[in-house]
């Protein structure tokens, strides 16, 4: 086993997200992997759109798209300090954070823009730009930094299996759980990636398979209803996952099918980890009770790849997130530790300050 720090070049050659100083160039997520394409936002409502319709996506990665939205929207904006600025700025702030409900790192990276401006004296615009490229940097600094904690927890030769994407297409870079993995698997601790496909919008089958494949990881796709019989097998022994909102007790939103993949986690004696930066934790939120879950169009679930494969007429329900009780997570690993079995207690003492 090779416990030396990663060699973050050999890995994470995905950008989404990248600002020109002129425009913020998303690399368009719903094209992905057979077509490598970036939008161009000139303003901020595109970069709404881009995170409403799923152009840039993963609760880090939307976070980030929006700071640079203030950014751009600051382009139109006359004033003579911050506080002045921002109550011009308000509407397209508001527009931004209606864009998606559910991952708490959209309100948590615009509240910070917020902070920023309210402080500003005439170099508001300036000081907006660097809030907007710290909150990236702290981004991919806080996954390079979760990688060899989460990894750590892991047995050599252990497999394990994912969800969603939460690698560098979902972050400023490199990613949350699958920056672990990427460290277990240069570690010899995970010796097998399973992924799930991620139904209906087929993160797991699009964006997370082809990821590894950048990096030579050999990883295997799963439809996401064998995932319980893939753990009884076992071939897994942990699943690992991120994150769009870790409330004040531990409960964990994440992509829809976390839940089912934790209660099956813990019928098959497996351990289940979150892996999310401590700008995905929301000690406002009480617990998943509190939670928004998104509900997208159920047109979703009537095809794959833009083919219908129901008939028409049919009713579908759409929510894209689910909360994972804390009781069933058995670590969550942020850039500041890991909470083992988390309570309320254990997550005050850790983010409280
Ligand atoms: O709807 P998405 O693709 O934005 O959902 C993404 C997820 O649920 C991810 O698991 C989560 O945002 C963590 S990304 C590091």
């Amino acid at each position: 086993m090779n416990d030396a720090r990663l060699d973050f070049d050999r890995y994470d050659h995905v950008r989404p997200i990248l600002w020109t100083g002129e425009a913020l160039q998303l690399l368009d997520q719903r094209r992905l992997p057979f077509v490598v394409e970036h939008v161009a936002c000139a303003d901020s409502d595109a970069v709404a759109r881009a995170i409403r319709d799923l152009a840039v996506r993963g609760a880090p990665a939307i976070g980030i798209a929006a700071a640079w939205g203030v950014v751009l929207a600051a382009r139109g904006v006359e004033a003579a300090d911050g506080p002045a600025a921002l109550a011009q700025l308000e509407p397209a702030l508001q527009r931004l954070n209606a864009a998606r409900p559910t991952a708490v790192n959209l309100a948590w990276a615009l509240a910070r823009m917020r902070r920023g401006l309210a402080g500003a004296g005439a170099d508001w615009r300036q000081r907006l730009e660097r809030e907007a490229q710290a909150i990236a940097d702290e981004d991919l600094a806080a996954n390079r930094r979760m990688d060899m904690l989460g990894a750590a927890l892991i047995a050599p030769g252990s497999g394990v299996l994912t969800h969603c994407n939460t690698g560098s297409l979902a972050t400023a870079g490199f990613g949350t759980a699958l920056g672990v993995i990427r460290a277990g698997v240069a570690q010899g601790r995970i010796a097998r990636v399973y992924a799930g496909e991620t139904r209906p919008w087929l993160q797991g089958a699009r964006l997370t398979v082809w990821e590894l494949q950048q990096d030579g990881i050999p990883a295997t796709l799963i439809a996401d209803s064998a995932a319980a019989h893939l753990m009884k097998t076992g071939a897994v022994q942990w699943v690992v996952v991120g994150a769009d909102r870790i409330c004040a007790n531990g409960d964990t939103a994440n992509k829809i099918g976390t839940y089912q993949l934790a209660i099956a986690a813990r019928h098959h004696g497996l351990k289940f980890m979150v892996v999310a930066p401590s700008s995905t934790v929301d000690l406002d939120t009480p617990d998943g009770e509190a939670i928004e879950i998104e509900q997208r169009d159920p047109g979703e679930l009537f095809g794959v790849g833009g083919v219908r494969t129901v008939a028409e007429g049919i009713a579908a329900w759409n929510p894209v997130f689910d909360v994972t009780p804390a009781g069933l997570i058995d670590a969550i690993v942020t850039e500041k530790g890991v909470v083992g079995q988390p309570t309320a207690e254990k997550m005050r003492a850790a983010f409280g300050g």
